[in-house]
């Protein structure tokens, strides 16, 4: 939700003025110009290590640029085959169906007060009753697309608050298969990358929750969710052992998706609180703390997707460094791995269900609007135990 510059709203995109910042590697063509050669029969017989991204040293910080072939598009999403659901299903045990998305209307003020607040009109016409929906895709339960990236365009701070303490520089597109912000915003857009291709793509798996806010009480540690407290691996491998789960849980194409508290937090406000809360020039969120060491633990999951009930899955604000290099962790996801996210997810229901049946995992759906050259979209996620 922090990345504000790239929008579905023409409102909020036309008051932008473009930088010119220039990139400080430019690349000679469209797509990634060194890439892994991948055995169709095992598809992970020279995977990369964490330490060998990125293939080529022009490529962007810890970029997975030409892992899954020069010109992919599908990213991390490749991680999930018809073996992978096949497997996932086994997981319907009780029959129990969880919806995971907010109302659409939960932030009667956008958190990233640049962000038009939901628009909902009813039209009713001879016989029938239609509405419509203006939406910006950022302001309550979101799937980040691999075009929501931000490029080279100068917001004022005094704008919103400032999330973006990191610098972005060295920020492209995944594969570099799109070259020019005009290609993402302009009256033409291509579609490459655009979220239609993850709603063809049929995103279904194994979920995992991690319920940090659930082992962080159990624990007696005392934090505040809008400040930037940082979950790292340690913490995650401690809550799947207080939750069960062996240290090496992971599956190729499972969905990660941690509980942070921000979501109960947030609702234990006063609406005035609530209202003059994203004022606050102090506000941060905790969340995932970005670092090399998050990083190395997500990749070699091959994880599909990643997903938390805060404001960017990440901890807020992004002030860190990757490799020396100013960087966010939506930056690697997004530009550099072809890794979507999904934020402000509702996890509070699923958590309690796990917790009764001492369960961690589940089949889950995510269905994004099939919109071509979207951004982003509600993912539509559900939860099935
Ligand atoms: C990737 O796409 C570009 C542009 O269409 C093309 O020139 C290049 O040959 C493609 N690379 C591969 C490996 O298919
Ligand atoms: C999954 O199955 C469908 C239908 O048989 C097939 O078209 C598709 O190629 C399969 N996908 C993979 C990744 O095997
Ligand atoms: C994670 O943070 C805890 C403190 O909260 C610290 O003890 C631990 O060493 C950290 N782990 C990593 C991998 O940084
Ligand atoms: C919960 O499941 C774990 C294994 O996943 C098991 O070790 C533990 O005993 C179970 N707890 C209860 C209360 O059934
Ligand atoms: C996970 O670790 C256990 C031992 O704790 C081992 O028996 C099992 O084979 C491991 N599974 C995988 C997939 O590596
Ligand atoms: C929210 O309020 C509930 C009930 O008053 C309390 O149990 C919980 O600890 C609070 N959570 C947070 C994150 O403030
Ligand atoms: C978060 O990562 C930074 C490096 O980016 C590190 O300095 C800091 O100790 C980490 N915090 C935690 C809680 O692990």
């Amino acid at each position: 939700m922090m990345d504000s510059y790239i929008s579905t709203s023409l409102f909020l995109i036309s008051c932008f003025s473009h930088g010119t910042v220039a990139h400080p590697h430019p690349l000679p063509e469209i797509g990634a110009h060194v890439s892994r050669e991948i055995d169709s029969n095992d598809v992970y017989s020279n995977w990369p290590s964490y330490a060998q991204l990125p293939l080529d040293p022009s490529y962007p910080t810890k970029a997975a640029w030409g892992v899954w072939g020069a010109n992919d598009t599908q990213g991390a999403l490749n991680h999930i085959t018809n073996a992978t659901i096949l497997a996932a299903g086994a997981e319907i045990q009780v029959g129990t169906a969880i919806n995971l998305n907010l109302d659409l209307n939960e932030f009667v003020t956008p958190i990233n007060t640049a962000r038009k607040p939901l628009n909902h009109l009813f039209q009713p016409a001879s016989g029938y009753t239609d509405d419509v929906v203006v939406l910006n895709t950022q302001v309550s339960t979101q799937f980040d697309g691999l075009r929501h990236l931000w490029k080279y365009v100068n917001v004022p701070v005094s704008h919103h608050y400032n999330y973006f303490v990191a610098p972005l520089t060295d920020n492209r597109w995944y594969n570099n298969l799109i070259d020019d912000f005009d290609q993402v915003i302009g009256p033409t857009p291509t579609t490459v990358l655009g979220i239609q291709q993850a709603a063809e793509k049929g995103i279904a798996g194994r979920g995992v929750l991690l319920d940090w806010v659930g082992w962080a009480e159990s624990e007696g540690i005392v934090y505040d969710a809008f400040t930037g407290y940082g979950i790292n691996s340690s913490d995650l491998d401690a809550v799947a052992t207080w939750q069960g789960l062996p240290l090496n849980w992971s599956e190729p194409g499972d969905i990660l998706l941690i509980r942070t508290g921000y979501m109960q937090a947030y609702r234990n406000l006063t609406a005035y609180q609530q209202e003059t809360m994203p004022w606050n020039p102090e506000l941060g969120s905790v969340g995932m703390n970005a670092s090399d060491d998050s990083l190395a633990w997500l990749w070699e999951k091959k994880l599909a997707l990643v997903g938390a009930d805060n404001p960017a899955f990440e901890s807020l604000p992004m002030d860190k460094t990757i490799g020396g290099v100013a960087r966010s962790l939506h930056q690697v996801f997004i530009g550099g791995w072809g890794q979507s996210i999904m934020e402000f997810l509702d996890l509070e229901t699923l958590a309690e269900e796990l917790h009764r049946l001492n369960r961690s995992t589940f089949f889950l759906t995510i269905q994004n609007l099939n919109i071509q050259s979207g951004i982003a979209s509600p993912p539509n996620a559900m939860a099935v135990l």
